[in-house]
């Protein structure tokens, strides 16, 4: 910077910009190896589906990786196409994003001004909080009750300016569920004037009758109700960052305005479209998942501590001490899990189930970490 220069001040930003704190991404693996000298270190903090990409998307990455001095088809053609056939939904009823992570942006800014409130639980996932507040409308927390959404405290919360209330199910970062029955009496009561979201990240791991798909459920029977997936868990493609809403046509379309247009990858398009007819695959990973989630609950309960029954593929625990000490020790074990501060949970942590190897490693250094506390 030639010198002399002098920066722009606050006043130059937009003041909804200005409150708000940057993501901090967790370190990366390789940078945590080589700091500590260690010679594995395994994450277990951002949820993600522990094993790759389905062999299909593997191949059609293959595939694609040649074209890639084109630019993606920005109408995401074949991947809605294929959606819309698998939930039995239009095809303008189907919007993909950067993960289910975009389409949150997206459905915040088609949809909020300033003045206008959104409703969620709290703790949850904080891109409902974060992407409200950048369009200047404001987040009404609602605290959840043991540890699980208060949908009747959502409700109570929702007022003429409430524009959206997310649901997430199950809630990130706790874990459970509410079920179907707390859900219909939900729609019930839920004034037409507001869009329920509900966030379906973790879907594909849950196999319970009490657990609704939502889109079956409450999406076709004319709820005003957006749905989001995502393939960045049990599809195990975080990494090239695709996702959805199932919600309808005026949304979809809503959301379609403000998309950028080459959001969505030709990598993470092909890959997602190949990855969604493996059912086998699916299960497969779903079954692998609870019975890691099985292990991890009582390995943490052994060790003396009370973590929240989950049923995603992580868990929730408060550790009744500043989570800071804990993660830093597993940390040094190679370990990374997640110190829940950002959500407002300082005294907890959450942790990814991993592969059954993976837990091995967690099962051997948790000791060890709990020792020194
Ligand atoms: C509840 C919930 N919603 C959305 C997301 C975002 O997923 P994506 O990777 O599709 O952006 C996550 C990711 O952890 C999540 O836990």
């Amino acid at each position: 910077m030639t010198s002399g220069f002098e920066d722009f001040g606050d006043a130059f930003f937009r003041p909804s910009v200005n409150a708000l704190t940057p993501y901090q991404p967790g370190k990366p693996v390789e940078d945590v190896q080589r700091e500590l000298g260690l010679a594995r270190v395994i994450k277990l903090a951002s949820n993600e589906g522990p094993f790759g990409p389905f062999p299909a998307a593997l191949e059609a990455l293959d595939r694609t990786a040649r074209d890639l001095n084109r630019y993606p088809d920005g109408g995401i053609y074949r991947l809605h196409e294929a959606l819309a056939g698998r939930h039995g939904m239009a095809f303008d009823e189907i919007s993909v994003g950067a993960g289910a992570d975009g389409c949150i942006d997206m459905i915040s800014q088609a949809i909020l001004d300033p003045g206008d409130r959104v409703v969620c639980g709290w703790p949850s996932f904080p891109s409902y909080v974060i992407y409200a507040r950048k369009q200047g409308a404001e987040p009404v927390l609602v605290p959840l009750a043991e540890h699980r959404y208060d949908l009747g405290a959502l409700l109570d919360a929702v007022d003429e300016r409430t524009k959206l209330v997310y649901i997430c199910l199950p809630n990130n970062p706790t874990g459970t569920m509410n079920t179907v029955d707390e859900l219909d009496a939900y729609f019930e009561r839920v004034p037409g004037h507001v869009l329920t979201v509900v966030d379906q990240a973790y879907f594909e791991y849950i196999d319970r009758p009490d657990y609704p798909d939502a889109v079956e459920r409450y999406l076709k029977t004319g709820r005003h109700v957006a749905i989001l997936r995502t393939f960045s868990k049990i599809y195990g493609l975080a990494g090239l960052r695709v996702g959805y809403a199932v919600a309808p046509r005026s949304v979809c379309a809503a959301m379609a305005k403000v998309r950028r247009p080459f959001d969505v990858t030709t990598s993470a398009q092909a890959a997602a479209i190949a990855s969604i007819d493996d059912g086998a695959e699916i299960a497969r990973r779903r079954t692998v998942n609870a019975d890691g989630l099985v292990r991890l609950h009582a390995l943490l309960v052994e060790h003396g501590l009370e973590p929240v029954p989950s049923v995603g593929n992580f868990l929730y625990v408060d550790t009744g001490v500043d989570a800071g000490g804990l993660f830093d020790r597993l940390l040094h074990e190679g370990i990374i899990v997640r110190p829940l501060v950002g959500f407002g949970s300082p005294t907890a942590i959450r942790i990814s189930v991993g592969t059954p190897d993976e837990l091995d490693l967690f099962a051997a250094a948790l000791g060890r970490a709990l020792a020194h506390a």
